[in-house]
């Protein structure tokens, strides 16, 4: 089947991954950490909303028994940028003591949110905590640039799809667009 494109979508701009490249690089992420932690039983925390078509599809790809949480975080601001302000919305349902964390974000920006997760959840003595980030905005990294994972590094454009939102629309496209509707 031909892939969609965003032409029916004037808010929509060029594909920045496609969804052949997310379905071979979430493969590669997946055997990667498989890998990396064989023998051990990594706990998925996922960061809600955006990670959680990411999630969904790394967890399949890793041939490892693994477990799951999730929280949430808010950054204070408009719906495009990054107060730098973040406060826990939901927070995690096990107890991390001991355990190997990944957590898996959908796109680190200034690695603000990222910077308050880590520490957050360094605070509740798991074994270890590591990143796995699909998308990094290049160049815009002030904290927190200690990514283990990342799946694709990509130019400072907002953009939409797999996860990602507008004020919670086009999480569902199966690809990674710009989006050019901002005001
Ligand atoms: P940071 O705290 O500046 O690193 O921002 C990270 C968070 O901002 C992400 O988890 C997203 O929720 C949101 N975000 C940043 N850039 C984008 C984007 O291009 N599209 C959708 N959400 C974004
Ligand atoms: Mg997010």
């Amino acid at each position: 089947m031909a892939e969609s494109g965003p032409v029916d979508d004037p808010a929509l701009g060029a594909v920045v991954v496609a969804e052949d490249a997310l379905r071979a690089r979430v493969a590669e992420l997946g055997a990667e950490i498989s890998a990396d932690y064989v023998g051990r039983t990594p706990l998925l925390v996922g960061v809600l909303k955006g990670a959680f078509v990411f999630m969904s599809d790394l967890a399949r790809a890793i041939t490892l028994p693994v477990e799951f949480d999730f929280m949430a975080v808010s950054s204070y601001g408009s719906a495009t940028k990054t107060s730098g302000v973040v406060r826990i919305v939901k927070d995690l349902d096990l107890d991390l003591s001991g355990r190997h964390v990944i957590i898996v974000e959908d796109i680190v920006d200034s690695g603000l949110t990222l910077q308050y997760l880590r520490r957050n959840l360094l605070a509740r003595n798991p074994a270890d905590v590591e990143v796995c980030a699909l998308l990094v905005r290049d160049g815009l990294q002030r904290h927190d640039p200690d990514l283990r994972y990342v799946g694709f590094r990509i130019p400072p454009a907002f953009v939409v799809g797999y996860g990602l939102d507008v004020a919670e629309h086009y999480r569902n496209l199966p690809y990674i667009c710009t989006y050019t509707g901002l005001e």
